[in-house]
C-alpha cells in the first residue's frame, strides 16, 4: 500500500469521501513473542473493518457503528475527549483514542462522520481491534487530507490506542500484520527493528482453518497484561532488557521459568516453521503447531477448557496440527488440515489477503 497516495473520492457535490479497509489477522506461529522482542509469523486475512468518512461542517466527529446500531459524537480540538483508561466502553474508546493519538502526533484532523462496519468477528482472537484502529486512523487522516504516519509508526500509534484508551497492553503483532499483509504471503516479523520479511505460504491442497472456541476473550480482561508483567519480572531477574536477550530459563523461580521457556522455544519454532514452509514440509509445520500449543498450554498457561475441546475436535477430525491463537484465554484455534480431510463444522478456511488500504478513487463521471 502506498501512503503517499491519498485517494479522495469526490461526490457530486464536490465533497471528498474516503473509505479505508484494514484486515484482521491470523498468526501462524510465534505467540506472546512480540512484546518480548521476538519472532512471529502472521498473515492478514480477507476479513476486516471498513471505515467510510465524510467531512462535516462544525467541529465534531460523529461516529456510527453500523453493525451495532450505536453512535458516538464528540468535539475535535482542545483537551482529548476522554482520559486514558477512562475511555467510553467498547468501540467508542477506539474512535476517541484514534482521534486523540493522531492529534497528539501532530496531525490536524477535520470534523467528519465515520461509518464503521466489519466482518471480522469480535472477541474471536482474529484482531478485530487492530483492524478497527488501523482503518479508523487511515480514514481520519485521509478525510482531513493529511499524510498518515509511516506504517511502522502507525502500528505503534494504534498499539497506544489499545493500551492507553482501551486498557489492553498489546504488542505490535496485530497492527503490523494488518498494515503489511500481502496476498499469498505470511510475514516473518522480527520485533527487533521491527524487520518484516514476506514468506510465501504455499499450502498446495492443505487447508488452514480457524475454529472459534466460543469462549469470548477480551485482551484487557484476560491474564494478558499479567503475562506481560511476568515477562518484565523475568527480565529484571535475568538482568536483560528483553527476553530476546535471555539465554536460558534455568534458575528462574516459577512460574517465570516456564514463561521464559515458552518464549525462547516459540522463537525457535518460528524459524523452524519458515524452514518447513520453504521445504514444502507441511507435516513438520503441523508438528510445530502442536508443539506451540503444548507450550502455550503448559508453560505460558493461556489455554482454557473450551479451547482444549476445540483443539481436540480439530485433531480428531484429522488436523496435522492445531493450536490456540492470539492472546489466549479463549478465542479461535488455528489448525492445518491435509488434502481430503474436512475441517470440523463451523471452521473457516483462512488465506493471506492484502493489507490495509484506502479504497481507490471512484472513476470520473
Ligand atoms: C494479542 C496481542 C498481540 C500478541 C498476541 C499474542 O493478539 O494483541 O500483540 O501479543 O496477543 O501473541
Amino acid at each position: 500500500m502506498r501512503h503517499s497516495a491519498i485517494c479522495l473520492e469526490h461526490c457530486s457535490r464536490g465533497r471528498p469521501r474516503v473509505q479505508a479497509f484494514a484486515p484482521g489477522r491470523v498468526n501462524l506461529i510465534g505467540e506472546h513473542t512480540d512484546y518480548n522482542g521476538g519472532l512471529c509469523l502472521p498473515f492478514a486475512i480477507e476479513r476486516g473493518v471498513t471505515v467510510t468518512a465524510n467531512p462535516l461542517p462544525g467541529g465534531a466527529v460523529d461516529a456510527h457503528a453500523l453493525d451495532l446500531g450505536e453512535s458516538d459524537s464528540f468535539g475535535l480540538g482542545g483537551a482529548p475527549p476522554a482520559g486514558p483508561g477512562a475511555g467510553s466502553p467498547g468501540w467508542t474508546a477506539f474512535v476517541r483514542g484514534a482521534v486523540a493519538e493522531l492529534t497528539r502526533a501532530g496531525i490536524e484532523l477535520r470534523p467528519c462522520r465515520l461509518d464503521i462496519t466489519g466482518d471480522v468477528p469480535r472477541g474471536a482472537g482474529l484482531s478485530s481491534s487492530a483492524a478497527l484502529s488501523v482503518s479508523l486512523c487511515l480514514a481520519l487522516c485521509a478525510v482531513a487530507g493529511a499524510q498518515p504516519p509511516g506504517r511502522i509508526e502507525l502500528a505503534r500509534l494504534c498499539s497506544r490506542i489499545e493500551r492507553d484508551w482501551c486498557g489492553a497492553e498489546t504488542g505490535l503483532l496485530d497492527q503490523l500484520a494488518s498494515l503489511f499483509g500481502e496476498r499469498g504471503r505470511a510475514l516473518r516479523i522480527d520485533m527487533r527493528g521491527p524487520e518484516i520479511e514476506p514468506v510465501p505460504l504455499e499450502l498446495g491442497d492443505h487447508v488452514l482453518a480457524t475454529l472459534d472456541s466460543g469462549a469470548e476473550r477480551s485482551v484487557a480482561a484476560s491474564g494478558y497484561n499479567e503475562r506481560r508483567e511476568e515477562c518484565r519480572a523475568a527480565c529484571r531477574a535475568l538482568g536483560v532488557e528483553s527476553l530476546r536477550d535471555a539465554e536460558s530459563h534455568e534458575g528462574l523461580p516459577e512460574p517465570l521459568g516456564r514463561r521464559v521457556r515458552h518464549v525462547l522455544s516459540e522463537n525457535e519454532r518460528v524459524n523452524a516453521a519458515v524452514e518447513a514452509l520453504a521445504a514444502g514440509d507441511l507435516e513438520e509445520l503441523g508438528r510445530l503447531l502442536d508443539a506451540s500449543h503444548r507450550s502455550l498450554r503448559d508453560d505460558y498457561e493461556v489455554s482454557v477448557p473450551a479451547v482444549e475441546e476445540t483443539v481436540k475436535a480439530c485433531k480428531e477430525a484429522g488436523a496435522l496440527g492445531a493450536r490456540i491463537m492470539g492472546g489466549g484465554f479463549g478465542g479461535s484455534v488455528l489448525a492445518l488440515f491435509p488434502p481430503g480431510v474436512a475441517p470440523p463444522a463451523g471452521a473457516e478456511r483462512v488465506e493471506p489477503g492484502p493489507g490495509a488500504a484506502l479504497a481507490p478513487p471512484a472513476p470520473a463521471r
